[in-house]
């Protein structure tokens, strides 16, 4: 299976490591794809850098990992070519304001998951990676066990390869559900940037939706 990665920033870098090394084959996007020679050297023969169009035709399944800011531009160009494609949202809906902090921008009641399924019709959005700053993927992946969880959301024919691919980077898939219960996955949240095995997880999400009842 060849995984197209749409942004090879810190996210689409790290993630093409931990796929090279599990056996995968990865296509890394850029909007100048001869910048990334030096890190489809680093990450072997079976990386290669190509276009965003190019990465979303070639790619088997698809991880996007492009800033917010400047995301309706990569989608515009992956558009037409993810129909029926997974697409694994790395996304986060959030910016860097002028005094350098970080704000959503969506509204409060918004899912970005579904925010993207809206975005991108035709594709099979799985919600994934969001909630563990890079480094502390590079840190924990393939930690003995309980390894570290990654919560994932979608539809459940959509899941299972988003699990695999999580599994092969060395996490616990955890399961949130479909695409409408992913809001845990959005920051703020219990679960945005914890370093939490499968059981921890789950039970800062129970926890987090008790005191949403109450
Ligand atoms: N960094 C983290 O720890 C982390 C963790 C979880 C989730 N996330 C989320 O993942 C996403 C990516 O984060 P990041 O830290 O990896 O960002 P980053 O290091 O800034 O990389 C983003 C990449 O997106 C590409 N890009 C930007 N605009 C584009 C466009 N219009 N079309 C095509 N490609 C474009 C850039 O590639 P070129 O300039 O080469 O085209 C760049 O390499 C964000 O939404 C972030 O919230 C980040």
């Amino acid at each position: 299976m060849k995984i197209g990665i749409i942004g090879a920033g810190d996210v689409g870098q790290t993630l093409a490591k931990l796929w090279t090394q599990a056996g995968h084959s990865v296509i890394l996007s850029s909007r100048h794809p001869e910048t990334l020679e030096s890190v489809i050297q680093d990450l072997g023969p079976t990386a290669q850098a190509a276009t965003v169009v190019q990465t979303a035709i070639a790619g088997d399944i698809l991880l996007l990992a492009v800033n917010y800011a400047t995301i309706d531009a990569a989608l515009a160009q992956m558009a037409p070519h993810v129909t029926n494609k997974i697409v694994i949202d790395a996304t986060n809906p959030l910016r860097y304001t002028d005094e350098g902090n970080l704000e959503r921008v969506i509204g409060d009641r918004e899912i970005a998951g579904l925010v993207m399924a809206d975005k991108l019709p035709n594709a099979r959005i799985v919600k994934a990676f969001t909630t563990l700053w890079t480094g502390y993927l590079q840190q924990h992946a393939h930690r003995p066990y309980p390894q570290v969880a990654v919560a994932l959301a979608g539809n459940a024919d959509n899941k299972p390869a988003v699990a695999t691919l999580i599994k092969d980077a060395g996490f616990d898939p955890v399961d949130l559900g479909t695409l409408t219960d992913s809001r845990p996955i959005d920051p703020p949240s219990a679960i945005w940037n914890q370093v939490l095995t499968a059981d921890e997880m789950r039970s800062q999400l129970a926890q987090a939706s008790q005191l949403d009842s109450v």
